[in-house]
């Protein structure tokens, strides 16, 4: 057999080399147009791309695991907020875990875990200083980082213990209660020894509410009018409300409102009612006046720097069996949409990831 000639052999062992960075193919789902109220399959679409060559520092992370959030549909529109509007063309921002593919980062070795920032994308390429490796011993299945370490888990704790300042005894109503983040602060409600009364959409969300995650009482808001919302609230508050932590906003937010006691605290945490159409006008902000009470709004971004401090104490909670975590888990890039407007319909049960491989 004639041996290969010696050009041949140098190409061969380059390749070879290279190895790890020969870099694949990623289909990325990218937003094409500004959805107008839902999004529909004609705002995005599932593209490929060829991998970046990788430069010194960086490292290709093949996303397991996507979460999907409330917040991206405002990403999508072209409005000041605290991210930059997504810009046409780009694959969807979102947090990821997943494995590394390739490095040129020895910090990021082959096949380590890592959550990051990334996209709804196969692969993302991670610059220097992007990325947390995951330590797979800390929870008990790897999801759990994008519950616990990821946005959700310190949402619920420093919007609630930051802001809305529960003291023991006091009661807390969470709408969006049987939600990622509201599951969360009802059960972290319940661990600062206060009374818990959490809203929902429909009878079976309600008993998870009461079975699941520990809330004193439940309330369905579907099918009843804000004047029966808030008596149901009144029901089951006889002593009224100290602490509103809102996820919904519109009628729900209307209603606790009417429900304050004195010096009560209204935590602004999300709108999610508000996002596909024009926003309603609150009509009960009188009631602050009244009663002496506060509402702030909470971003999590404000708090990147002491994730330490929520981070440790949420996992122990898991490991302890203190705080139940429920995941809803869609498969396959190409159901992102699908997936995503499950979060609008009331159809996930628990924080919504979507499967990436
Ligand atoms: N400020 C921050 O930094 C921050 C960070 C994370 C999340 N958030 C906010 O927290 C909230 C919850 O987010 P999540 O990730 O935990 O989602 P989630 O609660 O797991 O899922 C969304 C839930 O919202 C409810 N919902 C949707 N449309 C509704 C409507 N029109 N009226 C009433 N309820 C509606 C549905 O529950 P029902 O079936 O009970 O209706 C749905 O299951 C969102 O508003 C999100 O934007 C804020």
């Amino acid at each position: 057999m004639p041996s290969p000639h010696p050009a041949a052999w140098a190409g061969a062992i380059e390749q070879a080399l290279k190895g790890a960075l020969i870099l694949p193919e990623n289909r990325c789902f990218t937003l094409v147009r500004r959805p107008e109220g839902m999004p529909v399959d004609a705002d995005f679409a599932l593209v490929t791309q060829d991998a970046p060559e990788l430069q010194d520092g960086q490292f290709l992370l093949r996303n397991h695991y996507a979460s999907l959030d409330p917040a991206m549909r405002g990403w999508m529109d072209d409005k000041p907020s605290y991210f930059p509007p997504i810009p046409l063309g780009h694959p969807i921002p979102a947090s990821t875990i997943g494995v590394v593919a390739a490095s040129r980062n020895d910090d990021f070795p082959v096949g380590s875990w890592v959550a990051g920032f990334g996209a709804i994308e196969e692969y993302t390429l991670h610059r220097k200083g992007s990325g947390r490796k995951i330590d797979r011993g800390l929870l008990p299945v790897v999801t759990n980082y994008l519950s616990i370490a990821s946005g959700v888990g310190p949402t619920a704790y420093f919007a609630l213990l930051d802001i809305g300042k529960p003291l023991a005894g006091e009661t807390v109503l969470v709408t969006g209660a049987a939600g990622a983040v509201g599951s969360l602060v009802g059960q972290i409600a319940k661990l600062k020894g206060c009374r818990t009364v959490g809203i929902a959409g429909g009878a079976r969300k309600c008993e998870r509410l009461l079975r699941d995650y520990g809330y004193d009482a439940a309330i369905d808001y579907k099918g009843k009018s804000p004047e029966e919302l808030v008596a149901a609230i009144r029901e089951a508050a006889p002593d009224g409300v100290d602490i509103q932590f809102e996820n919904v906003g519109g009628a729900i937010l209307d209603a606790g409102l009417m429900t304050l006691n004195d010096k009560a605290r209204v935590v602004l945490c999300g709108l999610i009612s508000q996002y596909n159409c024009d926003p309603l006008p609150t009509k009960n902000l009188w009631q602050l006046i009244v009663k002496g009470a506060r509402i702030e709004g909470f971003i999590l971004t404000q708090y990147i720097s002491r994730l330490g401090e929520a981070v440790p104490e949420l996992t122990s909670w898991v490991r302890e069996g203190k705080l139940r975590i429920d995941e809803h888990i869609e498969e396959g890039i190409e159901n992102a949409l699908p997936a995503f407007l499950k979060l609008f319909e009331g159809t996930n049960d628990g924080k919504m990831i979507l499967k990436l491989v």
